[in-house]
């Protein structure tokens, strides 16, 4: 039935739950498994003084350089553990906002299952969903699930 999956990992714990499911599901199933990681955005500091700030471009590409490294690092980690537990997983990299990446790629492959954990990096406890699975599933054109 979910012959081709999609899961989002984040380096977080709560994502690690989430492979974890769905390297099992995807062995089980015998599907296509995707792994995406979203690179963050390059974070740009505010002068309070004049509220205007000056970031080089060099300064920039090594930020969004360096984001990108630990990206990968993450993907091959994972790409790694997958092919241990005898599925082999393709890894796309993106940038942009979680959600939406998570959602355009799903789309754009014809994704049947998403996996996502319940919650991320920012991981507070009192809510039950962080934004991004928040919005997947409210979002997403194939079913959901979210691990935790
Ligand atoms: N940058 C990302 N790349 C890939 N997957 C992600 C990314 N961010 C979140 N996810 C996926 O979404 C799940 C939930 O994370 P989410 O970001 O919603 O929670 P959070 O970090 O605790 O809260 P928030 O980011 O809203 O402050 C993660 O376990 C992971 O599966
Ligand atoms: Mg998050």
């Amino acid at each position: 039935m979910f012959n081709k999956m999609l899961v989002a990992i984040d380096g977080s714990d709560m994502s690690e739950k989430a492979f974890d499911a769905a390297v099992h599901l995807a062995k089980e199933q015998q599907a296509e498994l995707s792994i995406l990681h979203v690179g963050r955005e390059a974070v740009v500091a505010t002068s309070s003084l004049t509220g205007i700030v000056y970031v080089p471009k060099h300064f920039i590409d090594e930020i969004r350089d360096q984001v990108k490294k630990e990206g990968l690092k993450i993907l091959e980690n994972a790409k790694e553990k997958a092919a241990e537990n005898g599925v082999q997983a393709e890894i796309i990299y993106a940038n942009g906002e979680p959600a939406h990446e998570i959602l355009n790629h799903a789309k754009e492959k014809g994704i049947s299952l998403i996996v996502v954990g319940s919650r991320g990096i920012s991981g507070l406890k009192e809510m039950m969903l962080g934004s991004v699975s928040h919005k997947v599933s409210q979002l997403s054109p194939c079913p959901v699930l979210i691990v935790r």
